[in-house]
């Protein structure tokens, strides 16, 4: 009896290792990350694998295409039962659900750089102080036009990021909140009126959208030879998709502010060639290694180092997280940008 009992106990365990082989082994960490081609996602998910790995980690990296291939490759990777979870989401709002799974089977999920809704099942957030990036870009635009001392009217565009990243709205109120005041007192003139983020927003971050709203806008209101002095835009790709805005419509001269955001490669190479002001530096290498960090502190059951337990919080609770400082880059200063991409 005791015999046949222990021969069952044998069966028992070798189907149960079997499905084991199936998922994650304890030392996997699923990493999910939005479009490769939007900002310099492609260069982040590599880079995080590669400082993973060297922590000896094993990686799964996935790049979604749009919001339901992301649900799909949440639902997979929790599936597979993996040591942690990273996740930069596509969109903020749909991975409430599927997060319900991770937080059941008790896998810790990490933010990565934009916040998610909807869920507590989110162990800790890195990123960069988001509302100041957009204040960053307000402020060199203030010191660049000599603001400060009464100057102007100038002209003003705004193009912000996509309504379904956290983001987008924190780096629009960063540098809009700034600049109102010299909006208000008509230092600073918007001439297609369009000064809420939804009428300035992005869908998707895809530069095409950009292009062809400020085409529009370059069409309608400056037509005449009116100058268009700045543009916030929100990241370099935005940048870029202004001037190819301008490209197309044979407009003439170049704003004397263009902001970006990411120092990617075009925005370097923009800022070299003189057609973008600056950029906003957040090294990739910075937040990676956070998230390396706090990986290995929730997978080893300790508390990874976090910078801030009150401001950061998502419709359900408040989320332990730690924010990096951005750098403003400009022609100035542009070889501080490690030569990554
Ligand atoms: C990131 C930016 C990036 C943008 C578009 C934001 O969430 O913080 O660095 O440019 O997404 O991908």
């Amino acid at each position: 009896m005791r015999k046949i009992f222990l021969s069952l106990c044998l069966a028992f365990c070798v189907v149960l290792s079997g499905c084991a082989d199936e998922g994650n082994s304890k030392s996997t960490v699923q990493l999910l990350f939005p479009n490769p081609d939007s900002g310099i996602w492609k260069y982040i998910g590599q880079l995080c694998a590669q400082l993973m790995r060297e922590a000896n980690y094993e990686v799964e990296l996935h790049h979604c295409t749009n919001a339901a291939e992301q649900v799909e490759q949440l639902k997979a990777a929790v599936e597979k039962n993996p040591a942690a979870i990273v996740i930069g989401a596509q969109d903020a709002n749909a991975l409430g659900e599927p997060l319900t799974l991770a937080k059941e089977k008790n896998i810790p999920v990490i933010a990565y750089d934009r916040l998610i809704m909807h869920t507590d099942a989110i162990s800790y957030y890195a990123s960069f102080e988001n509302n100041s990036v957009g204040e960053f870009q307000a402020r060199y635009v203030e010191e660049k036009l000599g603001l400060k001392n009464g100057a102007g009217p100038f002209t003003i565009e705004f193009i912000a990021g996509s309504p379904d990243d956290t983001n987008a709205p924190l780096f629009f109120n960063g540098a809009f909140n700034y600049l109102k005041p010299y909006i208000d007192k008509g230092q600073l003139v918007v001439p297609s009126g369009q000064k809420d983020f939804q009428s300035v927003a992005t869908d998707g971050w895809k530069p095409d959208n950009a292009q062809r709203r400020m085409t529009e806008i370059l069409q309608k209101y400056y037509a005449d030879g009116k100058s268009l002095n700045v543009v916030v835009a929100a990241n370099d790709d935005l940048a870029e998709a202004l001037i190819r805005a301008q490209e197309s419509v044979g407009y003439k001269g170049t704003p004397t502010i263009l902001t970006g955001q990411d120092a990617g490669a075009n925005g370097i190479a923009n800022i070299k060639a003189g057609k973008q002001s600056m950029t906003i530096y957040k090294d990739p290498e910075i937040l990676c290694g956070k998230i390396v960090r706090m990986v290995k502190a929730v997978v080893e059951g300790s508390q990874p180092a976090i910078n801030d337990v009150t401001n950061i919080r998502n419709d359900v609770k408040t989320i332990p997280s730690y924010l990096c400082i951005p750098i403003i880059v400009d022609s100035t200063n542009v070889d501080i940008v490690k030569d990554f991409r």
